[in-house]
């Protein structure tokens, strides 16, 4: 959960065999996470977190609780293609939430290095909120690492706002953590309807909360 992801550690190198090494990143479009990313969600979570990622068990346990929906980001498109050539292409960013049946609770979010910067977080993060619209869910709640710079400018960006301060939240690290708020009671804004920007095909299916395995 976001809880227990302060962020890439400082010096993480991306040595991900099936990452492009490149600033220009093919458009991508979003679906369900399925077990079969499970390898390349964990080496993402690795190079993203550090010694705070997820083992398998953490993942399979966590897919596998009540209420959570996930979604990843995979390359599509003929420069997906001529990338990655015809058959499937490597995940490049994933996210979830948990729904309590009140409020949504971001558990995670991740962006392959090489891809970040070209609005594949902004995607990931606007099906989770358009899901928790879906599920009439009050509010999205999330923490964050204060020094994690590039969370705090996506979510700000999104609306959240600071709702609070906990202290050394993060262990071992010792860092604080800003709890944000994202408040659905409003009418959802226009810009939130439409998928762009990383060229998002969808919010990654319409399967409600639960477990989401092999949901594609
Ligand atoms: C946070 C993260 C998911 C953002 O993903 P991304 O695909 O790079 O983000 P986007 O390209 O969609 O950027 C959306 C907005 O976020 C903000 N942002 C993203 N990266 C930023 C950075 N390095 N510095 C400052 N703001 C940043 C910007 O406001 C950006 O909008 P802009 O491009 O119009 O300026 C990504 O940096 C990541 O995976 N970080 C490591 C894992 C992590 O910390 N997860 C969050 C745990 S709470």
């Amino acid at each position: 959960m976001t809880a227990d992801r302060p962020g890439a550690p400082a010096g993480a190198q991306t040595d991900l065999p099936h990452t492009v090494q490149q600033v220009y990143a093919p458009a991508c479009r979003l679906r369900p996470l399925r077990s079969t990313d499970f390898d390349r969600v964990l080496q993402l979570e690795r190079v993203l977190f550090g010694a705070g990622a997820w083992t398998f068990g953490m993942l399979a346990d966590e897919l596998a609780a009540l209420g959570r929906w996930y979604v990843v980001a995979e390359p599509t498109g003929p420069d997906a293609v001529a990338v990655y050539g015809p058959g499937p292409k490597p995940v490049v960013g994933y996210a979830g939430l948990w729904f309590d049946g009140d409020v949504a609770q971001i558990m995670t979010i991740g962006v392959d290095p090489a891809y970040q910067r070209h609005g594949v977080g902004r995607e990931l993060l606007r099906a989770l909120v358009e899901r928790s619209r879906n599920l009439r869910a009050g509010a999205v709640l999330l923490e964050v690492r204060v020094d994690n710079d590039a969370a705090l400018g996506l979510y700000e960006k999104a609306g959240f706002e600071r709702i609070g301060l906990r202290r050394r939240y993060y262990q071992p690290e010792d860092k604080d953590a800003f709890t944000m708020r994202l408040d659905l009671s409003a009418a959802a804004p226009a810009e939130e309807t439409a998928a762009e920007g990383a060229g998002a095909e969808g919010d990654g299916g319409d399967d409600g909360p639960g477990p989401v395995g092999d949901a594609a």
